[in-house]
């Protein structure tokens, strides 16, 4: 088989098997092409994307403008590497921190090296600033967390198939539970080691899980009042996922640190960041920390069109408005059914919970039935279901996929 033959699903699935290492578990549809709020697999279906890469491509499959300006980009300067400046890092960086309202960014590349940087730059700042004894710093995290897979990151998951057999883990993080203002108390209280508390302003691979009204401000005022740096992790809330810029813009929090990625780059290419003022950001000094990607060219000009996309096309707003209409409707129909519990969330990123045991299969036959229906979905833990379009998706074609959604889940109606 050539390497440019078209491959038939069949041929594509045999390959990732025998070839890719089994860390995944893809439903069986093989894509080929994607625009818009659609994707289209090898054999010429069609189907709306109601993941978008894990909130990845808010902006749409092959956004034309992101794209041009890879492909401008990718014609004049890919990679310098920060040996040397380059003549468009520095536009991004003031881009970005005037987008979102900090004094510095440190560019990284995946999501899981961002959160890294965020727990590295806390430490930092606890020893450096705030005072705390060498190895003694702690940083709050919160139970059924998800921030990546790196050794340090699933050191404080609860997750056991993420966590079995990669240890020892790192030491240094005190485990809270999610959404409960007092165990945030009680574990800042008379712990003079605590530098950070870092958390998921809606808990997304956990199963699309919105803390209380009130939640997050609260947990920033406790930070403030303890000397402790308020850390959001908005890899997967950000960039107008949630019906705002930010999700922490709910409640007017802003955070100490502010991490982002996946839709920073539209899902075109990988880029995150990490956000901070000066009096956190400058205890990084030269060869503190760094990525021989991380701010590269390419990198910076498309995030620079990914973000102004989001501005342009006012898709916090589309996001907002399409996610009450989602959740409505779907309630309707929730109302008079037994196969679905209920339906959360906010803005575009929303999920369903399956009326069925937790270990059951239901939640990943409906995504299979959802996707001989035309639509692509995934469960997220057990019998939740995580609905996550691109942002750029219209009214018609929203409810279009609502009456999808609602076919399939009376298929398996009792
Ligand atoms: C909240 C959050 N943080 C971090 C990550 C990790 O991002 P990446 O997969 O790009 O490493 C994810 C990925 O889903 C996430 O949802």
């Amino acid at each position: 088989m050539a390497v440019l033959d078209q491959l038939t699903s069949q041929q594509a699935i045999e390959l990732e098997n025998k070839y890719g290492a089994h860390n995944y578990h893809p439903l069986p549809v093989v894509l080929t092409r994607g625009e818009g709020v659609y994707v289209w697999d090898v054999d010429g279906k069609k189907y709306y994307d109601f993941l978008s890469a894990y909130s990845a491509v808010n902006q749409g499959h092959c956004h034309p403008k992101i794209v041009n300006a890879l492909i401008k980009q990718s014609q004049n300067l890919t990679l310098t590497s920060r040996a040397f400046y380059n003549d468009i890092l520095g536009k991004y960086e003031k881009f970005a921190c005037e987008y979102f309202g900090f004094d510095k960014l440190l560019p990284m590349n995946t999501g899981a090296e961002a959160v890294e940087t965020a727990l590295k730059l806390c430490r930092k700042w606890a020893y450096e600033v705030k005072g705390i004894d060498e190895n003694a710093a702690e940083i709050i995290v919160c139970k059924n967390n998800f921030h990546g897979r790196t050794t340090t990151i699933i050191s404080f998951s609860n997750d056991p198939v993420a966590r079995k057999h990669f240890g020892p883990f790192t030491n240094g993080f005190i485990k809270i539970d999610y959404n409960n203002i007092e165990a945030l108390e009680t574990a800042l209280k008379n712990n003079p080691n605590v530098a950070g508390f870092l958390v998921e302003p809606i808990q997304g691979e956990a199963g699309v899980y919105v803390p209380d009204d009130g939640y997050l401000a609260k947990a920033k005022k406790l930070c403030e009042a303890y000397n402790v740096l308020f850390i959001a992790d908005e890899v997967q809330t950000g960039i107008a996922r949630t019906g705002k810029l930010l999700a922490v813009d709910y409640e007017s929090v802003k955070a100490d640190i502010l991490i982002l990625g996946k839709a920073i780059s539209g899902g075109v290419y990988p880029v995150s960041a990490v956000l901070a003022n000066d009096a956190i950001m400058n205890v990084i000094k030269p060869g503190n920390h760094g990525s021989t990607f991380g701010g590269n060219p390419l990198a910076a000009a498309v995030a620079m069109a990914a973000l102004e996309v989001i501005k342009d096309e006012q898709l916090a707003k589309n996001a907002f408005k399409l996610g009450n209409l989602f959740r409505s409707e779907l309630q309707k129909y929730i109302d008079t059914s037994n196969i679905v519990k209920l339906v959360r969330g906010k803005g575009l990123l929303n999920a369903i919970v399956i009326n069925d045991d937790e270990d059951s299969d239901t939640a990943w036959n409906i995504c299979l039935a959802l996707s001989d229906n035309g639509l692509l979905a995934k469960p997220t833990h057990g019998n939740i279901i995580r609905f996550a379009p691109p942002l750029v998706m219209t009214e018609d074609q929203l409810l279009d996929c609502v009456s999808i959604i609602i076919k399939t889940l009376k298929q398996f109606e009792n």
